[in-house]
Formats: C-alpha cells, sequence, structure tokens
C-alpha cells in the first residue's frame, strides 16, 4: 500500500493533519492502535484557544463547535475565600476561549475523514516505522495475522506520549527534558449543571481543585490528588464532600452533585522530546511534548505542531519548498516551551506542594497577590490562556 503521508496516531493531532491534507489534495493514511469507540471514551480537554478552532473551521469540522460550544471571555482564581475573575477579553485585547470538550473535537474529526472517504485504520497493532532517515519510509502494522506495509514520502508521529514514534528515533539524537509532579488530577463528569457560568481554578491548602464545564448540563471537576490514591478511594460521595471543602463557601452552597459518568486519574508531568524531525519522521502534539493540564495547554499545543507541519508539508507537495520542514522543529519548539514555562508557572501557583517550606508557601500566597494586583501580569496571564500566535 501507499499513501503520501503515514499519519500514526489517531487522537485529535492525527486526524486534523489528515483532514486538512486531505483537502489540499494530499493522499493520507492514519494508523490507530485502539478501537474508535475507545478513543472516543477519553475525557480530556476542554478549552480551546480561537486558533485552534479556527484550524477546525479550516479543517470544515468547527460547524458544531461554533453551534454547541461555548465562548469564554474570562475565567476565576478562587484563594483565601475569594473569587477572583481574569477578564480575558479585557486584557488579552478582546481575545476569548472556546469550551468545547476534545471528545467532541474528536468525534467531529472522524465524521469528517468519514465523509470524505479518509483511510483511517483502528486496532493497527505493532505499528512501527522503517527508513525514516532514507528517502524511502515505510510503516508496518499487524492486522490479524497479516503484516501490512505502507510505503510513503513522510511519517508522522502523532500517537501521544506512549507512542512508538518517539521511541524509534535513535539516543544519541533525541534530547528530552522531563519534570514529574507528585500529585495527579482526579477528573469527574457528571450530568449536572455547572457551579459556575465560567471556570475557576481554586487554590486551597487541602490542595487544588477545578471547576470545568462541558456545557450548561455537563460539568466536569478536578481535585489535585496523591500519586499513590486510586479512582476505587474516591467514591462519588467522596469527591464531592471534597471537592466542597476545597471551594469558598458561597461557590460550595450551589454545587449540584450527582452520579459520575466518568471518573480518572491523570498524572502531572512536563515533557519536552528535542529534535521534533528525525529524518522523514515528524513529531507533533504529545509524542513529543507533554504540559500538566492547568494552562489547558495540551492539545492546543498540538494544533500549532499541526499548523506548521500542514503549512510546510502544503508548501513541500505544491511548491516544492522545503524551507517550512526544515524550520518545523525549531519553529514548534519555540512555541512549544513557551506552553511549557506559562503550564508550570500556573501548575506552581496554584497547587499544594506538599514538600514546600512555609517559606515557599507564602512566596506562592504572594504571586497571587501581585497577580491580582498588576494589569501587566494580568495581561501576561490572559495573552498565554488565550494562546499565542502561530
Ligand atoms: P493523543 O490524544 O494521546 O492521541 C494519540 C493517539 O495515538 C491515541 O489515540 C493513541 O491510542 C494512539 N497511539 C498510541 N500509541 C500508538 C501506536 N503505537 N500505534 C498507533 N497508535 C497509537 N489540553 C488542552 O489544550 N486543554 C485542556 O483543557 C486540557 N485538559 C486536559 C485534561 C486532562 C485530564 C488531560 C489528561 C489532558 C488535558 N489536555 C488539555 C491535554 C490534551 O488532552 C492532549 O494534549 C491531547 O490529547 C494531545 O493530542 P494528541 O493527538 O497529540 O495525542
Ligand atoms: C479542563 C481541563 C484543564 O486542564 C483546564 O485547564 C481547563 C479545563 C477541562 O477538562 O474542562
Amino acid at each position: 500500500m501507499r499513501a503520501q503521508v503515514c499519519i500514526i496516531g489517531g487522537g485529535p493531532s492525527g486526524l486534523l493533519l489528515s483532514q486538512l491534507l486531505h483537502l489540499k489534495g494530499v493522499d493520507t493514511i492514519v494508523l490507530e492502535r485502539q478501537s474508535r469507540e475507545y478513543v472516543l471514551g477519553r475525557i480530556r480537554a476542554g478549552v480551546l484557544e480561537h486558533g485552534f478552532a479556527d484550524l477546525m473551521r479550516e479543517a470544515q469540522c468547527g460547524e458544531r463547535m461554533d453551534r454547541e460550544g461555548e465562548i469564554h471571555h474570562g475565567f476565576f482564581i478562587a484563594h483565601d475565600g475569594k473569587l477572583d475573575r481574569v477578564d480575558l477579553a479585557r486584557h488579552s485585547g478582546g481575545n476569548s476561549v472556546v469550551v468545547y470538550g476534545q471528545t467532541e473535537v474528536t468525534r467531529d474529526l472522524y465524521a469528517a475523514r468519514d465523509r470524505m472517504g479518509g483511510k483511517v485504520v483502528h486496532n493497527a497493532e505493532d505499528v512501527t516505522p522503517h527508513q525514516v532517515d532514507s528517502d524511502a519510509p515505510y510503516v508496518t502494522y499487524r492486522a490479524g495475522d497479516d503484516v501490512v506495509r505502507i510505503d510513503c514520502d513522510f511519517v508522522i508521529g502523532a500517537d501521544g506520549f506512549h507512542g512508538v514514534s518517539r521511541k524509534s528515533i535513535p539516543k544519541g539524537v533525541l534530547r528530552e527534558y522531563e519534570r514529574v509532579y507528585p500529585f495527579g488530577w482526579l477528573g469527574v463528569l457528571s450530568r449536572t449543571k455547572p457551579v459556575s457560568p465560567e471556570l475557576i481554578y481554586c487554590k486551597h491548602d487541602r490542595g487544588f481543585a477545578l471547576c470545568s464545564l462541558r456545557s450548561q448540563v455537563l460539568s466536569r471537576y478536578y481535585l489535585q490528588v496523591p500519586l499513590t490514591d486510586r479512582v476505587e478511594d474516591w467514591p462519588d460521595h467522596a469527591f464531592w464532600a471534597e471537592l466542597k471543602r476545597r471551594l469558598p463557601d458561597a461557590v460550595a452552597a450551589m454545587l449540584v452533585t450527582g452520579p459520575s459518568i466518568e471518573k480518572s486519574i491523570a498524572p502531572l508531568r512536563s515533557f519536552v522530546a528535542e529534535p521534533m524531525r528525525y529524518g522523514r519522521l515528524f513529531l507533533a502534539g504529545d509524542a513529543a511534548h507533554i504540559v500538566p493540564p492547568t494552562g489547558a495547554r495540551g492539545l492546543n499545543s498540538a494544533a500549532s505542531d499541526i499548523y506548521y507541519l500542514y503549512h510546510a508539508l502544503i508548501d513541500h507537495y505544491e511548491r516544492g519548498d522545503d524551507s517550512g520542514l526544515d524550520a518545523y522543529s525549531g519553529k514548534a519548539l519555540a512555541r512549544v516551551w513557551k506552553a511549557q514555562r506559562f503550564s508550570w508557572q500556573l501548575t506552581m501557583m496554584l497547587h499544594r506542594f506538599p514538600d514546600h517550606s512555609d517559606y515557599e508557601n507564602r512566596l506562592q500566597a504572594t504571586e497571587l497577590e501581585y497577580l491580582f494586583s498588576s494589569d501587566k501580569a494580568l495581561g501576561s496571564l490572559a495573552e498565554n490562556y488565550v494562546g499565542l500566535p502561530f
């Protein structure tokens, strides 16, 4: 089998690139290890920057997002029993974010790929890139007892943090930077009215909490928990009781509780792999970098990789111009590191660090006092949260 571009990973990065390239007449195949039901069962991101939303529209996948997604012009930070609002529109020159779940983004991308006859192979086992440092790369995968070979011009590694693509780059070429945090986020999705129409990021002595939403009838809440905790340790009543303890009283009084539809724990990690290109293999999204979810940057950083890669591949196919491909890793990483910085900063500002001294705790509190006393500090927060330009 042959495709111009073979994409490993059928998450949002891989599907979005496949869809954008298809619209420009470039032939792609997407190889996904899991079933479609499994991919669509994962509950992850909820906040999209306007650059990501624009890319979805360009991919002809923005219709439902524009109809059902919510535009948010601000969010709250709760601390010391108070609620302070970050006015994104005011502090970022009129920008906003779209609240629309990653699950729905992925569903819309799959629907578009199906509509256009896109090739997406599910349950592809043992996907392996070969000879990516040559002019004739290929990828193999196993379907039952058959091994299928796909010859291609380029291989895109969009297979997330645990994928095979990054691992196929020789150790001597790749440099990895990592920070693991001593806690995770326990997330609950529930069919209840959200406690607030805008997100609330909550700093509390018992640990961080986040009140988010998917719609005005679907809530998403998170609690900072120790890494040793398991989902079974957190029956619904315990989750709601702990969330109430961490919210300001007036907010806790408004909380509507109900059965959880999904409950999972995600560890927090910062990670970057450099470079993002090896020969004809290009990494994109979580395959190359991870952020702690605090700043809502993960999916959005994936989208900027896809933006650069899409334009670089189109320049290659339409004009024989490889300058975009040559610049890809440097350009993508420059933006990735800014997202790393922002996510790290917000994580450090809002979580409880068990090993912090009193001095560090006072400094952390001062960060928030400074933030809400300075329009310039709020401007910096808002500019990063709505997304730096691609
Ligand atoms: P993935 O979504 O991981 O997709 C990779 C795909 O590759 C998967 O479908 C996987 O099954 C497949 N795969 C893996 N290995 C192989 C293989 N060997 N062969 C074939 N296929 C393979 N980001 C935001 O921007 N905003 C938010 O609000 C936000 N909130 C988050 C909340 C939580 C709790 C979590 C966990 C993450 C959050 N993120 C957020 C991050 C965001 O979800 C990720 O950055 C995003 O999923 C990255 O997309 P991706 O396509 O690069 O990778
Ligand atoms: C959500 C996740 C985040 O990490 C975040 O910063 C905001 C919202 C969410 O899942 O809704």
